[in-house]
C-alpha cells in the first residue's frame, strides 16, 4: 500500500488531531505526509508511519488507528513519537548480539516464565521463548528457513529478513509492540539498526535444501587462514574445533550454519568470542570461515 494518495480527507484530520495530542497548537500545513506508509497491523487495526509535522522536526511519528465495527470508521488508537537521529548512533553489533538473547547483553533478569506471544503449539519453553531467534530464526527467516514446519523450534511466524526494506519508524515501532519491557530505547534502536543493515540472506550463502543442504559456499582455503590468523578462532578453539571442550566448532558449523554464521558474525553473547564484522573482516571472509569450520572434525555438542 502506498501514502498519502490513499489517505481520504478524514484520515487526514485524525492524523491531524493525533499529532496534536503530543504538540499543541498544530495546523493542517504543518503535517506532512508525503512521505507516510499505512500498513495493517492486525484485522482491524491501521498504522501510518513517518509522518512528519513541521513545528517538530527532529521526530517522526507513528500512528495508530482501529477499525470501529459498528460505525464502520478509523479511530484514533495512539500516537508514538520515533526521534531518527538515534538510529545514526545506534550500534549493528550490539544490535546482532541482543537479537540472539538479550538479557545477556543489557544485563535485564532472564525471565522465567513463557513469552506470552509465544505459541502455545510450539513445543520450546522458558526464556528461550523471549529470545528474537527463536521465532524468528537464525536465518532470519522465520516459519520459511531452518525453522519450518518440521523443527522443533516451529511458530509459524514470518522471517524478518525482508523487513530491512521497510522504514526504520516501522521496525522500532514493530518492535515496541512486542511490549518486552526489559528493552531499553537504546536497545530496540540497536535492534532496529541490525534488522535494516545487519541481516543477509542467508539462503544464497548456505544451501537450503537438496543433497548439499546446509554446506557453505565459500572458500574454506581462505576461511583456514582467516580462522587460524586474523579471526582468532584457532587460538580460543584450537586448530581442531574442539579445544573448548562444550562446543565442537565442526559439529556445529555442519549441524546449524546459520546460527553458526550469525555468530562468527556478532559474536557469541555473553562470552568473549569477538565479532568478525568489529574486526573489520568482510562477509565474504566470515563466510569463508564458516565453510572452512564445516571441515573441522565433529564431536557431537548440543547447539544452542
Ligand atoms: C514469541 C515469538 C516472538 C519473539 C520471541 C519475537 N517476535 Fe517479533 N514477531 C512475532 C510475531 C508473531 C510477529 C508478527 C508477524 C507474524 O504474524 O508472523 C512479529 C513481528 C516482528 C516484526 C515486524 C515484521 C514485519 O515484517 O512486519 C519485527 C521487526 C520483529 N518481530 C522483531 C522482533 C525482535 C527484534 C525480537 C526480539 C527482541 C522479536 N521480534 C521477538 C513474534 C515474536
Ligand atoms: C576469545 C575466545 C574466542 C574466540 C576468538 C572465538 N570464540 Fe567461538 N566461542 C568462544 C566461547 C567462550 C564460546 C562459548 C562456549 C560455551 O558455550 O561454553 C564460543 C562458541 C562458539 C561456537 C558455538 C556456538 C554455540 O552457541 O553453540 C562456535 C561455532 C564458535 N564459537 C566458532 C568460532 C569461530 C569460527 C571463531 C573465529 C571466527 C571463534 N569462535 C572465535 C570463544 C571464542
Amino acid at each position: 500500500m502506498k501514502t498519502a494518495k490513499l489517505l481520504n480527507v478524514k484520515t487526514f484530520f485524525a492524523v491531524l488531531a493525533a499529532v496534536s495530542t503530543v504538540s499543541n497548537g498544530v495546523s493542517a500545513g504543518d503535517v506532512d505526509l508525503s512521505a507516510a506508509i499505512v500498513a495493517p497491523t492486525g484485522e482491524t487495526t491501521i498504522r501510518l508511519y513517518e509522518v512528519k509535522y513541521a513545528p517538530t522536526p527532529d521526530f517522526l511519528y507513528i500512528v495508530d488507528f482501529f477499525l470501529d465495527e459498528e460505525t464502520l470508521r478509523f479511530e484514533l488508537n495512539g500516537v508514538t513519537a520515533v526521534e531518527p537521529s538515534n538510529y545514526e548512533g545506534a550500534d549493528v553489533v550490539r544490535g546482532g548480539l541482543l537479537y540472539d538473547n538479550w538479557w545477556k547483553i543489557n544485563g535485564e533478569s532472564e525471565p522465567s516464565e513463557n513469552y506470552a506471544r509465544y505459541p502455545d503449539t510450539s513445543s520450546q519453553s522458558g526464556s528461550g521463548t523471549w529470545r528474537c531467534k527463536e521465532c524468528h530464526g537464525w536465518d532470519y527467516k522465520g516459519n520459511e528457513g531452518a525453522y519450518e514446519i518440521g523443527s522443533s523450534h516451529y511458530t509459524d511466524i514470518e522471517g524478518l529478513y525482508q523487513v530491512k526494506n521497510r522504514p526504520m519508524a516501522y521496525i522500532y515501532g514493530a518492535i515496541v509492540d512486542h511490549n518486552i519491557p526489559s528493552l531499553s530505547e537504546p536497545d530496540i534502536w540497536d535492534l532496529t539498526k541490525f534488522l535494516k543493515e545487519g541481516t543477509v540472506d542467508m539462503n544464497k550463502y548456505i544451501v537450503f535444501s537438496g543433497a548439499q543442504s546446509k554446506s557453505a559456499t565459500g572458500d574454506a582455503d581462505n576461511g583456514r587462514t582467516l580462522y587460524e590468523n586474523s579471526g582468532g578462532c584457532l587460538k580460543c578453539h584450537g586448530a581442531d574445533g574442539n579445544k573448548i571442550a562444550a562446543v565442537s566448532v565442526g559439529a556445529i558449523a555442519n549441524s546449524n550454519p546459520w546460527e553458526t554464521l550469525h555468530k562468527i558474525r556478532f559474536g557469541n553473547s555473553g562470552t568473549k568470542m569477538p565479532a568478525m564484522i568489529s574486526k573489520g573482516l568482510s562477509f565474504q571472509e566470515q563466510l569463508d570461515i564458516l565453510t572452512y569450520a564445516q571441515t573441522l572434525p565433529p564431536i557431537e555438542t548440543e547447539a544452542h
